[in-house]
This record gives C-alpha cells, structure tokens and sequence, in this order.
C-alpha cells in the first residue's frame, strides 16, 4: 500500500493518571481518580494509580522509548493537581519543573510534545466545591490552563483543552463507573456544558496571550448505527448519536448545541466561547455501535440520559479484551463524517488502540498479532479517508505501554511495551518494533 502524505505525523499518547504514580510527591494533592480508585468496589482488583508505571521517576527511559519508536509526536496529559494542587491561585513550580524537563528531554530526541490540559484528574478540592456541574469549575480550568500555558508555550506548539469530555460528563456523573462515581442524570448534563465551556474559555484565555500557538480538544467520537430499518431504530440510534457525537461537535464546531438533546444550563453569551476557532481536532476511535431501540435498562447504570430504552446489538465481530468489537471501517466513516458535516478543520487520530492479553514469553518477547492487525486495520482505514479528502494530519497509537485502564485497573494491556507491575520493566512487544517500521516508512507495508 502507497505510504501517507509527507509530513503526516506519527505520535503515541498517554495520560498523566495512568502512567506517573507519585501521586503524594512534590506537592502533588489528591485528584478526583485518587479518591476514587481508594473507594473499595470502584476499580477491578482494588488497583490505583498510586504508582501506576512509575513515569514519573522513569520518563527519561521512557523518552528512551518514545523516540526510539521514530514517532515525531508525543501526546501526554498536565495533571492539573501537580501544577495547580488546590485548583485555584499560583502553580507549583516542582510540578512546572517535571513537565519542563520532559519537554525538554523530548525536543532534544526531535519529539513534538502535544499537551492535553485535562485527561479526567480534577483536583479533589475542586470535585469538593462541586466539580464540574458547578460553572466555576469552567473559570478554574481557564485560570489554570493560562498558568500552565505561560510557562511552557515557548516550547509547545499544540494545545489540546478536554480528552473526551463525552466520558467526564457521562461516565462519571450519569453512569457512575468513573470519577467521580456519580449517578445524577442532571448533574451529567450540566458538567457537559460545563466542560465545553471550560474548554472554550481555556483556548481563549491562552490564545489571549500567545496566539501563536496551536489550539483544539480530543473527542471520542463512536458512529452510531440503527440496527434495523425500523423507524424506532432509526430514531434510537439518533438520539443515541445526539449524545455522544453532536453535542460535543455541534457546540465546538457550529456554534449551537443540537435541538435534540436534553436541556443544558447555557447562559446567554455560552455559545460563542465554546466556538472557539480550533487550530486541530482530535478524533479517538475505539469502536461503532448499533443501536435498537426497546431494550429494557433493567435499571442498570448507563450513561445514556433520557434514552436508557436503547440497547446496543452486537454483530458478532471479533472483540479486543475490552469487549469492544474491531471494526476499522468505523474509522473511515466517522472522520468522513466530521469531514462532510462540520467546517473545514485539521484532524489528528489522537488515540486508537487496542487491549489484548499480552504475556512475556521465555525468550523475553511479546507476541502481540492481533494489535498489529488491529493498527495496521486502522491505519488503511485513515489512508483510505485520506485519499478521499479528508484532512487527517496524524496518527497517535493508544498507548505507549500498559498502563491504569481507569476502571479496570491494570487487567487491560494497551501499550506498544509491555509493563511488568511488578518490576515496572518495560519489554517492547511485536507491535512497537512493527509500529517503528510504519514510522520509518510512513506508513504500514
Ligand atoms: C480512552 C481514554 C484513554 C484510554 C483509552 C483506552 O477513552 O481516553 O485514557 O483509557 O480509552
């Protein structure tokens, strides 16, 4: 297959939560995943992120191991309790510190760092005047992202605000499977707005001091289907898309919320700081859904406000470990879609990535086939978008190595290098030598 564009970026990501540890070092203060994972029952196996993969004290190896993937960009997470412990007033300069030493450490390996100012850690003293269904949490994020990005702009180009607000908001006010583990249908709905608004007013604050920068925000975007010609189907699926897709697109991208979804707490003048010109937009993809509509909720948690009636319908395709089925046409389709729906805007595969069981075997080497199937799968996928005109300008795998898959603790390897939680020795799996092969020749063979 003909390789990608020139200059097409190749980057990993991660998140500050899931890889750093010291998480009471240096001034660090508790974040709202902290005190979640301690809640006996929240998190599989009782696991927590109080040493994660210990990247805290081993980012120079890991740096190591990023660059040595060839990759020309690296997209990590601030955790906002390291910077900014109480959520509000000045920055903690040790928490400066390590950021700017990574950077730093990463420029010198020629590695682009791509900041992500929020991947779900709020500092639990702002969960405790609120959290995000309070609109002062909105102006603490700006305050904080206009701190942080003071004192690194000169050497980042690219600011991303929210990783996947769809999650903070639903998942862990409407579902209740993450942090912070609350079950209000209302309060969901009012940290979404909330959440846009946050990221609105951060691009602005930033942009105010040094427009040279690059701004955006990562969505997890997931195409949403009807099962079946049925009307109700039809319909199930686009309330269901309502939620996950349009009412994060709509707002950043159009300017106004879609009429279909429910009420949200917007205060006049809302919508035009949402709306923020973005420089890139960040597309995570793990996954399609069918929707069809009449499923009882049994009264099971689920995230999906005013349509708990829709169930998902599976179509019998091969699973990763997460139960997620792998199909990487959804990709093709769901960047189309931004391409045909939305105004003209640059567009980066910020994660896509997949978790299987993966173990070390005796000769010190991890097999890992069906991860490169899986990325290889969706690579093609993201060329053939290409070549059809959208404006993809790169690819970031999820992950670099295994790591806190948040609610799962450490069962879900996603990583390119395997992580013993043990030893925290990290071992390259097939997949990080295949993913160095596609960066060197710009694309999957
Ligand atoms: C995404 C998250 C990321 C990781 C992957 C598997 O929703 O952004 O942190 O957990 O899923």
């Amino acid at each position: 297959m003909a390789g990608f564009p020139a200059g097409f970026h190749w980057g990993v990501a991660t998140a500050s939560y899931q890889i750093e540890g010291a998480v009471s070092e240096d001034g660090r203060a508790p974040s709202i995943w902290d005190t979640f994972a301690h809640t006996p029952g929240k998190v599989r196996d009782g696991d927590t992120g109080d040493v994660a993969d210990d990247h805290y004290h081993r980012w120079r190896e890991d740096v190591e191991l990023i660059a040595g993937l060839g990759v020309d960009l690296y997209r990590f997470s601030l955790a906002w309790p390291r910077l900014q412990p109480s959520g509000r007033g000045a920055l903690n300069q040790t928490g400066v510190d390590f950021y700017s030493r990574l950077v730093d450490a990463l420029l010198e390996r020629g590695v682009q760092p791509w900041v992500t100012l929020y991947h779900w850690d709020l500092p639990q003293a702002l969960q405790d005047a609120g959290g995000w269904p309070e609109r002062d949490t909105a102006k603490r994020f700006a305050e904080y992202a206009a701190l942080v990005h003071e004192r690194l702009c000169d050497r980042v180009g690219v600011w991303t605000t929210l990783n996947e607000p769809w999650c903070s908001a639903f998942l862990g006010h409407a579902h209740g499977r993450h942090a912070p583990g609350i079950q209000d249908d209302e309060a969901a709905l009012r940290a979404a707005h909330h959440l846009l608004l946050g990221h609105g007013m951060a691009v602005r604050a930033m942009r105010e001091r040094a427009p040279a920068g690059r701004f955006g925000l990562t969505l997890n975007l997931t195409p949403t289907d009807p099962a079946s010609d049925d009307p109700a189907d039809v319909d199930a699926a686009r309330r269901i898309d309502a939620l996950a897709n349009r009412l994060f697109l709509d707002p950043v991208l159009l300017g106004r919320y879609p009429d279909d979804v429910p009420p949200l707490p917007v205060q006049d003048g809302d919508p035009a700081i949402i709306a923020q010109p973005l420089d890139v937009l960040g597309v995570n993809y793990y996954f399609r859904q069918l929707a069809r509509a009449g499923g009882a909720s049994n009264g099971r948690p689920s995230p999906w406000v005013g349509s708990r009636d829709v169930e998902f319908v599976s179509r019998g395709l091969p699973q990763t470990e997460m139960g997620w089925e792998i199909d990487a046409q959804g990709l093709y389709d769901v960047l189309g879609r931004v391409h045909r729906d939305y105004p003209a805007i640059p567009l980066y595969v910020t994660e896509n990535g997949a978790a299987f069981a993966d173990e070390v075997s005796a000769d010190g080497s991890v097999a890992d086939p069906a991860r490169v199937a899986y990325l290889d799968g969706h690579l093609r996928a993201a060329r053939r978008a290409i070549a059809d005109g959208v404006d993809l300008r790169g690819y970031f795998v999820w992950t670099l190595m295994d790591n806190f898959e948040w609610g799962h603790g450490y069962s879900k390897r996603f990583g390119l290098f395997h992580v013993d939680f043990e030893t925290l020795q990290r071992t390259p799996k097939d997949s990080a030598r295949w993913f160095a092969d596609v960066t060197r020749r710009n694309g999957p063979g």
